[in-house]
């Protein structure tokens, strides 16, 4: 790679898809290659993940502001980046590392670093003249589309309905491709609003564009979504229309260490069983964060009692972190990680994490958050990464369409990428 020159560097706070700031970068090369980022925000997140510079300044936006943050981006990082030739994306984050100096980017913000990061990886492939995706896939790997992970019901954080998990997804895995896939998913989440319109039950919407229907046990949700399936002709089963969960269990882990789900309190072996059986009667596929960050050894044996049957992601556990990531291949704790660049804070990290997964025989899924912005980054990191899996939420709402609608003109414009599960269903 040749070098290049950051000659400009702005932020500023815009808001997220909740109405909550977060930071729009730009970054101009010498030449005049530009790149932009919006940075994502999470709700249900990880006690271990990069810290969010936040203003804390209560008059506004109920401490939520990050001008921090962008002063951070247009002060100290600039004066570090300009004036000096860079000769990778690698070289420039490692940088932001050092500047910030902490484990968890709390100096300059992991919001701040993930920024910068993801606005220079945009510009550097469009003063190469390359896709995004182009840009950032590996060499050890090939490219392919992913297996879009439809969010059509939420609950958790991310709804205020009664509902303990917080997100019933499908996942199209036997598509003939992107496209067909995307058809599915708009299709179903059609039908299962209809249902549960028909049912009385109310159609809003959680954070990220999931139905938030009246259910409050995980088996009333997976009956509807089956049934949506098959009304909107497709089949659910594990090969072709199948069911992922990400319940979010360390929001429900009760303070003596067990878990409460729907109104009744379960030990952490009595929510494996659970799992087990749920996964007996109803096509699931993928279970993320079945157990909360800080329950280890129920980690352990969850992924001994489903680890051969079912894709065991970490999310809260891992945070996309290498050395967390590292820790559960040693511990033998679950089967794939959850990806978000923000929850490490640069690009180059996210990149590492998902190589150390792919050489353990991890899956990876690449995942939006909560809160968003219109940046459709995620799509090109799946595609680039060739892992095989992504979540952007529902089919609907701009912020997570933008994603499946890039990956949709991805998918036209390169034919010969394959769509579907890396090999071994990623496992
Ligand atoms: P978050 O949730 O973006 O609100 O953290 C997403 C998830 O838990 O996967
Ligand atoms: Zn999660």
């Amino acid at each position: 790679m040749c070098a290049f020159h950051i000659i400009d560097l702005g932020a500023m706070q815009i808001l997220d898809s909740r109405g909550r700031p977060t930071l729009s970068v730009t970054l101009t090369l010498a030449g005049g290659a530009t790149g932009w980022a919006g940075v994502p925000s999470g709700a249900s997140t990880g006690t271990k993940e990069a810290v969010e510079l936040r203003d804390g300044d209560t008059t506004r936006y109920d401490g939520a502001g990050v001008t921090r943050a962008a002063a951070r981006i247009t002060g100290s990082i600039f004066h570090r980046l300009k004036g000096r030739p860079w000769h990778s994306l690698a070289d420039v984050d490692q940088a932001l590392i050092e500047l910030d100096g902490t484990s968890d980017k709390s100096r300059l913000g992991g919001n701040a670093t993930v920024g910068v990061s993801m606005a220079t990886a945009r510009a550097v492939a469009s003063s190469h003249g390359q896709q995004l995706w182009e840009f950032l896939s590996p060499y050890t790997v090939r490219p392919r589309m992913p297996v879009p992970h439809f969010n059509l019901v939420s609950g958790g954080l991310h709804a205020s309905n009664q509902l303990d998990f917080q997100e019933f997804m499908i996942a199209p895995i036997g598509a003939p491709s992107m496209a067909e896939a995307v058809r599915a998913g708009a299709e179903i989440y059609a039908v299962l609003r209809r249902n549960l319109a028909a049912a009385g039950h109310p159609t809003g919407q959680g954070d990220d564009g999931g139905l938030a229907p009246d259910f409050t046990r995980p088996r009333e949700v997976l009956a509807a979504l089956v049934q949506a399936i098959d009304d909107a002709g497709y089949v659910p089963a594990r090969d072709q229309v199948a069911i992922a969960l990400d319940p979010a269990a360390s929001r429900f882990r009760r303070s003596d260490g067990d878990y409460q789900v729907a109104g009744e309190r379960l030990s952490g072996l009595e929510l494996i069983e659970l799992y087990a059986e749920l996964a007996d009667d109803y096509p699931i596929w993928s279970i993320e964060d079945g157990l909360a960050e800080d329950d280890l050894e129920g980690w352990r044996r969850l992924t001994d009692r489903l680890g051969e049957r079912l894709q065991l992601v970490g999310d809260d556990v891992f945070v996309t972190n290498p050395s967390l990531i590292g820790r559960g291949i040693a511990g033998e704790i679950a089967n794939a990680a959850l990806i978000k660049v923000n929850q490490v804070g640069t690009v180059t990290e996210t990149l590492q994490a998902m190589e150390l997964c792919r050489k353990h025989g991890y899956a990876r899924m690449v995942s939006h958050r909560s809160g968003e912005t219109v940046d459709d980054f995620i799509a090109e990191l799946a595609v680039a990464s060739g892992c095989g899996q992504i979540k952007a939420g529902a089919p609907a709402r701009g912020e997570r369409v933008i994603k499946y609608n890039r990956l949709l003109h991805i998918a036209s414009q390169r034919p010969d990428l394959p769509y579907g599960l890396a090999d071994g269903g990623g496992r």
